[in-house]
């Protein structure tokens, strides 16, 4: 009486149709909102592009790191209004410790390349630069829609100790070289560039203290969410900014070209400018420049970002974005490092990409990735089978045994074709008796002659 309505429900539906061994539809088979299944069909997908994000990491000189999806809530605790820190799945634990799932990694790559450095006293040297790179899951309470959800997985590539550009040439450079490799041009994708150090020299010539910026930025990310109006109201109402400046500010992110933004900012060729520049010409040399362009309005909504900052676009204009960041020299100061360390890194998530991979219809085909099947002729013959596969596996082969005894032949073909295996062995008695096996192929054509479809081998030369 005390089980659950739904076991009750089952347990009634059971009794009354023994014979439907469907499952009961009151009992809800779908994961939680905004979480997904890995059916082995997708996890070969999803294998497929993670490799695809470790290979080109790899080849930048990255190295892998990861940390516990579980971290401790006070690492987000940062007061800009950002809208990750009202996403987290945080709750007390057992212990009565304030934990969340991670809503983004840079917070616990921070955590970690501080406690090197409190491990390293006085070698910070021996520890930066680092190149560092991750696929974490991280759990955000989003509104779900096309491309977001309530769990994604985030390739980031991070560089800390590096306060030059050629940082963010490298990061560039890379997230274009997957680009290209998984079949994407830069007719499909481009990658938005701006620098939040310019609006910061906006705001410090216009006298507003710099402890307004990080807020001061994450209003202005709004600005294609709530529009100019109301981004202006904000800017004024919670920042304190005059009508005069936040106009300035607002204006300024419309601009089309990086000498527009600089005169309507009022900087000029200002350190900030010349510091951007230097990347777009960092990026031709390097010979990515037709991916860039520079935008105005991308400031991204976290709050430690203080340089440059990007992302990435579907120029067709119907994804989110497909990765984003930038440069935060700022945020392990946050975590009690006594100095900057610049830091700059980005994110890019598995769902948008996909999306974007199945539009350009440059989705690989994967089946199963199993060799061959062996078959024992009767259920005698099941351990000599399993001997076969044993040797065979030796050999380097994906080998999957045919769970019963194969009187019918058809019956451990049509297994051989679901699990999409090339060949199939047989383990019958008359060639074991000769010490060999009956190896048939499985994908030749139709009008093959038998002896061309099958051939006995000896056990010694399997493989
Ligand atoms: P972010 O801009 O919040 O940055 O996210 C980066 C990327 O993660 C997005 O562009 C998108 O591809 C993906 N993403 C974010 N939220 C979702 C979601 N709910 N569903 C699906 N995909 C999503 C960060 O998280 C920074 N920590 C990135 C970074 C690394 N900056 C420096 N280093």
């Amino acid at each position: 009486l005390l089980r659950p309505r739904h076991v009750q429900r089952r347990a009634i539906s059971q009794k009354t149709d023994p014979s439907n061994d469907e499952p009961d539809a009151g009992f809800t088979l779908d994961p939680p909102s905004g979480t997904r299944d890995f059916f082995p069909e997708k996890m070969r997908m999803q294998r497929w592009l993670f490799d695809r994000f470790r290979e080109t990491a790899q080849s930048y000189g990255f190295q892998e790191y990861d940390a516990p999806v579980l971290e401790h809530e006070d690492l987000y605790k940062r007061k800009a209004g950002e809208e990750i820190t009202e996403q987290m799945y945080n709750f007390r634990d057992k212990e009565g410790a304030a934990v969340t799932l991670r809503p983004e990694m840079t917070p616990s790559l921070a955590r970690m390349v501080l406690s090197l450095m409190r491990a390293e006293t006085g070698a910070i040297a021996a520890v930066l630069p680092l190149k560092w790179y991750s696929i974490p899951q991280c759990w955000r309470f989003e509104t779900t829609q096309r491309g977001r959800k309530r769990e994604h997985y985030q390739w980031n590539m991070d560089i800390v100790g590096v306060s030059e550009v050629t940082a963010e040439a490298e990061l560039l450079s890379a997230v274009v070289s997957f680009f290209e490799n998984v079949g994407i041009t830069s007719k499909d994708v481009g990658l938005r560039i701006n620098s939040r150090k310019v609006l910061g020299a906006v705001l410090n010539t216009a006298g507003v203290t710099s402890d307004k910026f990080a807020e001061t930025c994450v209003i202005i990310d709004k600005l294609d969410k709530i529009g100019a109006d109301a981004v202006k109201q904000e800017l004024s109402k919670q920042v304190g900014l005059s009508t005069e400046v936040a106009d300035t500010i607002v204006a300024a992110t419309g601009a089309k070209t990086l000498e527009e933004f600089a005169d309507i900012a009022g900087v000029g060729e200002s350190a900030e400018v010349q510091e951007l520049r230097r990347l777009f010409a960092l990026a031709e040399d390097y010979g990515f420049a037709d991916w860039l362009q520079f935008d105005a309005s991308v400031v991204r909504g976290l709050a430690y970002y203080t340089g440059v900052v990007f992302e990435g676009f579907d120029k067709a204009g119907v994804l989110r974005a497909v990765c984003g960041g930038g440069r935060y020299d700022k945020l392990l100061e946050l975590y009690g490092s006594k100095k900057e360390v610049p830091c700059v890194g980005f994110g890019f998530g598995d769902c948008v990409v996909m999306e974007l991979l199945k539009e350009r219809g440059v989705l690989p085909e994967l089946g199963p990735n199993v060799d061959m099947v062996v078959a024992a002729y009767n259920a005698d013959m099941m351990g000599k089978a399993m001997n076969v596969a044993r040797r065979l596996r030796q050999t380097g082969k994906s080998v999957d045994v045919y769970p019963e005894a194969a009187r019918k032949v058809k019956k451990a073909f049509r297994y051989a074709d679901k699990v999409g295996a090339s060949r199939i062995a047989f383990v019958a008695p008359d060639e074991w008796e000769r010490g060999e096996v009956r190896i048939k192929d499985l994908r030749c054509a139709a009008d093959t002659p038998n002896d061309k479809k099958q051939c006995d081998i000896p056990l010694d030369k399997l493989g």
